[in-house]
């Protein structure tokens, strides 16, 4: 059979399990897949398109006679292995925070920035997933009024975390509702002292504190935000929270433009028209996405557009995304769909 031959790298895992999905409903020639995650998960069968196929542990020979390589299995992984796929020829889309800020790896929402893959030199960064459904939904504002200024809250979901924070969620849910002592071993962040029940709370910290007092998941987005726009003059300020939700992440974004003929009816028609985007907006017939609007779905959907009273150029929505899909598999598998169209899957020598 011609086509790609495609590896899967932390397939068992929250985002591998979807990439699998996602690849399945993929447009381009899929030849072989190869599914690799720890030892542990060894000899473990999956499906694809009703065939099964055996978890293999992951080795540097894993990625001999791979085209295409989706990794997802955590950033010290991608470190590793990324290196070791792109020696033996595979063109590696990365969805850990790795390789992000790599003046030499492109970091690509298709909808935003594709052109930039051409630049890649066999590895590409997939964004933080708070980010891609930001940019998804920004950036028919930049190009059409231009953007000075984003301040964006979060409510992200636990799956962001992996298969693990949604266990403990679940676990965590069931002791309140039994009144008994509830435990907490994971979130807000697996690397940090302190754990805190999700259940039923809101935590103002996702991933570890970095510098100025912002997580690292805020600088994750208040960075990549300026790559993938390629504008260093944005200012961007980010509070990240994970609220007791399971997959879709919401965010409150608050944006400045520079164009002042911008209204809320024109960002809506660009909207209406923008590429992977959905407009659910009508305060009067109260349709706006929540977080279960959007499970399963692979655009990003907005609502709750208006003006704000006081800033002349500032306007305030709500966007709202499959962390899981557009935020991470669905981002990843289309970036290989643009890879493929461009004809560039391939490692340059
Ligand atoms: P495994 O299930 O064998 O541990 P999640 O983000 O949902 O926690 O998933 C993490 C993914 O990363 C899983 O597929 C996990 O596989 C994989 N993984 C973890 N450690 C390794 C490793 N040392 N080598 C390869 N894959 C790994």
């Amino acid at each position: 059979m011609s086509g790609y031959h495609v590896a899967v790298l932390g397939a068992t895992g929250a985002v591998g399990t979807k990439m699998l999905e996602m690849l399945e409903e993929a447009t381009f020639p899929i030849a072989s897949v190869k599914l690799l995650a720890s030892k542990r998960s060894a000899g473990k069968v999956l499906s694809f398109k009703g065939q099964d196929i055996v978890i293999e542990e992951t080795i540097p020979d894993s990625f001999v006679g791979v085209d295409i390589a989706l990794f997802s299995a955590g950033g010290s992984i991608s470190k590793e292995f990324a290196p070791e796929a792109v020696k033996r020829g595979a063109v590696v889309i990365d969805n850990t925070s790795a390789y992000r800020m790599d003046v030499d790896v492109p970091l690509v929402v298709p909808e935003v920035n594709e052109a930039a893959l051409h630049t890649h030199q066999g590895i590409i960064a997939n964004p933080n997933c708070s980010t891609i459904q930001m940019m998804v939904a920004l950036e028919p504002v930049r190009k059409k009024y231009g953007l000075s200024r984003i301040i964006v809250s979060t409510y992200q979901a636990v799956s962001g975390a992996g298969i693990s924070a949604i266990n403990e969620l679940k676990e965590q849910a069931q002791q309140m509702l039994n009144d008994e002592p509830v435990e907490a071993h994971i979130l807000p962040a697996g690397g940090d002292k302190k754990h805190f029940p999700i259940a039923f709370n809101a935590l103002p910290q996702i991933d570890v504190f970095s510098d100025a007092g912002y997580t690292y998941e805020e600088w994750k987005m208040m960075n990549e935000t300026k790559k993938i726009m390629e504008d260093e003059t944005i200012k961007v300020a980010a509070t990240c929270v994970r609220i007791p939700v399971v997959s879709g992440h919401s965010e409150s974004v608050y944006f400045e433009v520079k164009d002042n003929s911008a209204t809320v009816f024109g960002i809506k028609h660009e909207l209406e028209h923008a590429p992977g985007v959905i407009l659910q907006d009508d305060p009067e017939s109260q349709l706006y996405p929540t977080a279960l609007t959007s499970v399963g779905k692979k655009e990003t959907f907005v609502g709750r557009l208006r003006k704000d009273l006081d800033e002349e150029l500032g306007f305030h929505m709500w966007v709202v995304s499959d962390n899981l899909l557009k935020g991470a598999a669905w981002n990843s598998v289309e970036i290989a769909e643009s890879l493929h169209k461009l004809d560039l899957v391939r490692v340059p020598k």
